[in-house]
């Protein structure tokens, strides 16, 4: 099933380099519309649930450590076709890779300081934002 919402994390290196109001303007005006959104910060043991996905991966403990290193912007976005139209609008993972124009391209710096997490499918975007918020937050 598609459904019309995803998730985003603003990190925290796009919140220590002042980019939060320029990434939430960016978002919106790419069409999306807000459901649900918090100024918050993820402890280790949080951050580590958030991303257990990634558990083997090599980059796991360092990526657990950046998100929990300082507050990020937790959302829940709609519109059509949510998942994908948000992936396009951040770009790819790694900044160096990302299109022109696109907010990692303007606003990150390394794959690890990558100034916005996006749902990779409409699964996960409902796992994500249920993470965040309670039922009544994201109605
Ligand atoms: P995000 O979309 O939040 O999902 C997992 C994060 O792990 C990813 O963005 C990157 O910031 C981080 N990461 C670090 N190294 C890698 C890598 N080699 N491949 C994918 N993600 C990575």
């Amino acid at each position: 099933m598609t459904t019309n919402r995803t998730f985003t994390m603003i990190k925290p290196d796009a919140i220590a380099n002042g980019h939060m109001g320029a990434i939430i303007d960016h978002i919106i005006k790419a069409g999306f519309k807000v459901i649900a959104l918090k100024y918050t910060s993820l402890s280790p043991e949080m951050a580590g649930k958030f991303y257990e996905v990634h558990a083997e991966r090599p980059f796991y403990k360092d990526l657990v450590a950046f998100m929990s290193s300082g507050p990020i912007v937790a959302a829940i976005l709609e519109k059509d076709n949510a998942v994908a139209d948000f992936r396009t609008v951040i770009g790819a993972t790694d900044p160096q890779k990302a299109d022109a124009g696109t907010i990692r391209n303007l606003y990150a710096k390394s794959i690890d300081a990558n100034a916005v997490h996006g749902s990779d499918s409409d699964e996960n975007a409902m796992i994500e934002g249920n993470f965040f918020f309670s039922a009544f937050e994201r109605n």
